[in-house]
């Protein structure tokens, strides 16, 4: 999704500016731009495509001085890529620069009340309405014009405003879109993300709905739509540096799927004490889970697929009915919630624009809400009665691959809570989930170790055209996980099936060398799995096999099998899909994919 970096300062802005454009190229996108305050004047340079056009155009930044700038990359929404759709807008006179993530609902009827008065639009982007808005309310005082436009325009926003009048002042402001205002030593900074501005500097004001960030060189200020001052606190961001770098690895996905084991480590370890686990963060009650009639979860893509996975543990082990619902169909379903429910939303960037609806729709309704989110201090987090951070680190690359590990590892520990205080586990039972929980960091060490064995699998079907993904129960949960991460990264056309459900319909797709990865690591469910597989082996597929090492009988059935270790059935899911990540990465990695950033896809969807 677009990004956004801004800086004001005494260094020429320009160079800064296309860093964190870089450190930000992740959340995809297809044209970038900068605007500068050179002079009595802003310039403006923009480009279709990669970051390196735009700095080839502006040689590294070298034709573009000035120490006061704003700098973006677009993933276009209204009006295809192009250089004039690029951001920063500029209004019509040139007064003002503008970048924007998210949507103006109303921009048509606003553009043509504008285009009335004589005002000419050069863009087809909702986003020149903001720059001309404000050059139509502009008497002298940007913040005041800020305030106007704010007050006409619908939809979501992060916004960096620089004025030709305003040497020394750069505007920022957001709805339902994130924006920090970085701190330094006499120069700030504004982006959309962290590792923008990590290097530059690790203490950050992080926006609230309609605060409005005036930052000059030495002092940052901030106000309400009232124009009266507002007090923030400063957090400091202790994440490592080289957290958002390749670290020697090829590709993010690679070093993020190495990452894992201490990923499991970090997030759980913490919440284990002396045996027990603990959620200082969690404040439901033992009374509060009796009153439950039912838990919601609402997540969107991978997170929903650990939703999936959630609703079969949770109702297994803590005996409450569970749905779980995409978060775009969630929020305009009248969804059955109230003060009798539990909504677990679930999130790595906690800016999803529909589970931030969803979850707003639900707390409306009257619903508790707990969220599973991976950004400290972001709008789901902000905005949900209990919070459990996944301490995952930055992730970088599109395809999630250790934030869903970590929320996986979330949800055991979360369900083992609440299966304790409900009673539904006994501490027999307790005491084995957490030495498994334990042991989940080096088990998957353990399958790291032999990635070999997937890439060779791997090499043996890059060139296939289909894949079925299928599994019973939790293996059908993580079919949904395989499926989306092979055809996200390869474009390999692959779907996941409940395996009772393939004579419904799906098994007359299989033909001669269709490739079916079937899963079958739920031991009560084994011998069901193997009779799937005989039924599409006898109409040509080729089985990959995923399974527990004990199940080596598999290899009579299927052609090739991956094996994870032994753990609880619950936990398996943690194993299993570390194999489906590797495989889909080494498939990707042959098809020469541009695996970090497929293509039309985002890191954080912040719009609908
Ligand atoms: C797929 C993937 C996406 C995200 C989805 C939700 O690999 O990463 O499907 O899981 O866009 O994003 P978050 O978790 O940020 O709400």
């Amino acid at each position: 999704m677009c990004g956004i970096v801004g800086y004001i300062g005494e260094e020429q802005a320009a160079p800064i500016l296309l860093k964190g454009l870089e450190k930000l190229e992740y959340r995809g996108y297809d044209s970038a731009g900068v605007a500068l305050y050179n002079g009595g004047h802003l310039q403006v340079a923009k480009a279709k495509g990669r970051l390196k056009v735009l700095s080839e155009l502006i040689e590294g930044g070298q034709k573009t001085p000035g120490t006061l700038g704003i700098g973006h990359t677009r993933w276009a929404t209204h009006g295809a890529p192009s250089d004039i759709n690029s951001h920063p807008q500029v209004s019509d006179s040139g007064k003002f620069a503008v970048v924007h993530n998210g949507i103006i609902e109303n921009y048509l009827p606003l553009k043509e009340h504008l285009i009335r008065r004589g005002v000419n639009f050069v863009s087809e982007t909702d986003t020149e309405v903001v720059a001309q808005l404000l050059e139509y309310y502009y008497k002298g005082d940007v913040l005041d014009a800020v305030i106007q436009v704010l007050r006409h325009v619908e939809g979501s926003y992060a916004l960096g405003v620089i004025c030709q009048d305003y040497p020394d002042q750069l505007v920022a402001v957001r709805k339902d879109s994130p924006l920090i205002v970085g701190v330094g030593s006499g120069e700030n900074y504004i982006a959309s993300d962290v590792p923008a501005i990590l290097e530059r500097t690790r203490d950050i004001y992080r926006l609230n709905d309609q605060e409005i960030a005036v930052l000059c060189r030495g002092s940052v200020s901030f106000y309400n739509m009232d124009k009266e001052p507002v007090q923030k606190e400063l957090c400091h961001v202790d994440w490592d540096v080289s957290a958002a770098e390749k670290g020697g690895y090829e590709h993010f996905m690679a070093k993020e799927i190495m990452e894992q084991p201490k990923v499991l480590r970090d997030t759980i370890s913490p919440r284990l004490h002396n045996g027990r686990v603990v959620l200082d963060s969690v404040s439901l009650t033992r009374e509060d889970l009796e009153k439950l009639r039912s838990i919601y979860i609402v997540a969107c893509g991978s997170a929903y697929h650990v939703g999936v996975i959630a609703k079969y543990v949770l109702e297994k082990v803590v005996r409450i009915p569970v749905e779980v619902d995409i978060a775009s169909e969630f929020r305009y379903m009248d969804p059955m919630v109230d003060e009798g429910t539990l909504v677990l939303v679930i999130s790595q960037s906690g800016e999803t624009a529909d589970t931030l609806a969803a979850l707003r729709e639900a707390k409306r309704r009257g619903a508790r809400t707990l969220s599973i989110v991976n950004v400290v201090g972001s709008s789901i987090a902000n905005e949900s009665d209990d919070v459990l951070y996944t301490w995952a680190g930055p992730e970088i690359a599109v395809a999630t691959t250790k934030a869903y590990s970590a929320q996986l590892a979330v949800i055991y520990l979360l369900t083992i809570y609440m299966g304790d205080l409900l009673g539904t586990v006994g501490q027999e039972q307790y005491a084995a989930y957490v030495k498994d929980l334990m042991r989940l960091p080096d088990l998957v060490e353990e399958i790291l170790q032999h990635k070999e064995n997937v890439q060779y699998l791997a090499s043996l079907f890059f060139n296939v055209k289909d894949v079925f993904f299928i599994g019973r129960n939790l293996d059908y949960a993580m079919s949904l996980e395989g499926s989306l991460k092979l055809k996200e990264i390869s474009y390999i056309h692959s779907d996941a099936y409940a395996a009772g459900e393939l004579k419904h319909g799906t098994i007359s797709l299989v033909e001669d060398g269709t490739l079916v990865v079937a899963l079958a690591t739920q031991k009560a469910l084994f011998e069901k799995m193997m009779s799937n597989v005989k039924e599409v082996k006898a109409r040509g597929a080729v089985v990959l096999g995923l399974t527990t090492e004990g199940n080596k009988s598999i290899e009579q059935t299927a052609d090739h099998v991956m094996y994870v270790p032994e753990i609880c059935d619950i936990m398996l899911p943690s194993l299993a899909v570390v194999p489906l990540q590797l495989f889909a990465y080494y498939v990707s990695s042959m098809k020469g994919c541009d695996i970090d950033k497929p293509r039309n896809l985002a890191k954080s969807v912040t719009v609908e």
